[in-house]
């Protein structure tokens, strides 16, 4: 069978964002792929510098997963600090890589854009070498694990393509000994909000802080909801519906009915953003609360979910050590 891999990076708690563009793609590929589906904790540490918050996240990571009806049995599923063949072949791997594929990179390329706007002399403000690196350790996660496709959100595009290139790097000096398989991206297709907007209408994004948390307390889901600006046509006058995130959300929350009533409601005039918001709560209540369940009882301390990950890990290396002992054999180390 074919294999399928994914991870997210506890950076913080996990959002409908996460949910939308990857846990459920990935969940659905489960049936038909082989599952390999982690969590990235090595790359929070771009950004997350307080070792009890790396350790909080990476938990709600974890429980969010299983939560959203990942099979542990069924599925490699694991941490990736677990998996020490990561960060040898990150180094070897690097080796390969132009630099300047890594200069062209879009997140690294966004903190010089903005320090160019901010009139900064040095473009590299704020650049750590994680930051710079981010795309090479990503690339080692899908090719130590031989991954066909990788179902990500289109933000993690380039992502995924660069590994496809690092690894036909690779291939180009070393495949006569050893040539890694060349990964496939899996986005959710254009249209409507195949990229989940946040509460202030920009990408739903935890370094926005605008995210929609998948399992926050019904009352901070509430009060979450009502912060989405919307504009101030009184109740009675026609409003269009995409101009608040509100209804996209709606659109990707509601049941069919919910959605094409509200629609036509916002339309004719009459309903005020208040009930539709109120009706995106609902929605929002009635498809996660029986996870959230699940979630808190996950979260608790001494559930089962240190065990799960430590068998997880277990599970990866029989593929990672082997794989980490060919490329070695190929390169000369040994
Ligand atoms: P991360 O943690 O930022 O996001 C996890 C997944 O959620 C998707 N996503 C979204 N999809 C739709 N709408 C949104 N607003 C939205 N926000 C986030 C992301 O595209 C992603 O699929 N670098 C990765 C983690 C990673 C990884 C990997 C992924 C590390 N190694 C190997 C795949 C394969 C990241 O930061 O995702």
């Amino acid at each position: 069978r074919k294999v399928s891999l994914t991870g997210i990076k506890p950076t913080g708690e996990p959002h409908l964002g996460n949910y939308i563009g990857a846990i459920l793609p990935a969940l659905e590929l489960a049936d038909s792929y082989d599952s390999v589906y982690f969590i990235a904790d090595h790359h929070a540490l771009t950004t997350i510098r307080d070792r009890d918050l790396l350790r909080h996240y990476t938990r709600s990571v974890a429980a969010t997963w299983l939560a959203a009806g990942l099979d542990p049995d069924r599925t490699t599923f694991y941490r990736q600090s677990d998996i020490p063949e990561t960060f040898e072949l990150a180094w070897v791997v690097s080796c390969v890589t132009g630099k300047g594929l890594m200069n062209r990179a879009h997140a690294y390329k966004a903190v010089r854009d903005r320090n160019r706007e901010a009139g900064k002399d040095d473009l590299d403000a704020g650049v750590n070498m994680g930051l710079f690196n981010y795309p090479v350790l990503m690339a080692v996660d899908i090719l130590l694990m031989d991954a066909d496709v990788v179902p990500v959100g289109r933000d993690q595009l380039q992502h995924v393509e660069y590994a496809a290139d690092i690894a036909g790097a690779f291939n180009a000096v070393y495949g006569e000994q050893f040539a890694f398989k060349i990964p496939t991206p899996i986005v959710p297709a254009e249209g409507t909000a195949h990229t989940m907007p946040g509460t202030d209408g920009r990408k739903m994004s935890k370094s926005y802080g605008n995210t929609i948390p998948l399992f926050a307390p019904e009352a901070t889901l509430r009060k979450t909801i009502r912060r989405i600006p919307t504009d101030s046509v009184p109740v009675e006058a026609p409003k269009d519906p995409d101009s608040s995130s509100v209804f996209t959300l709606l659109e990707h929350f509601g049941t069919a009915d919910v959605v094409a009533d509200t629609r036509a409601a916002l339309l004719a005039g009459g309903m005020g953003w208040g009930e539709v918001k109120a009706r995106l709560t609902n929605a929002l209540n009635h498809q996660f609360a029986p996870m959230r369940e699940k979630y808190e009882a996950l979260m608790a301390p001494g559930s089962e979910l240190d065990d799960l990950l430590a068998h997880g890990a277990e599970k990866a290396r029989k593929q990672s050590q082997p794989l980490l002992e060919r490329v070695r054999e190929a390169i000369g180390i040994r």
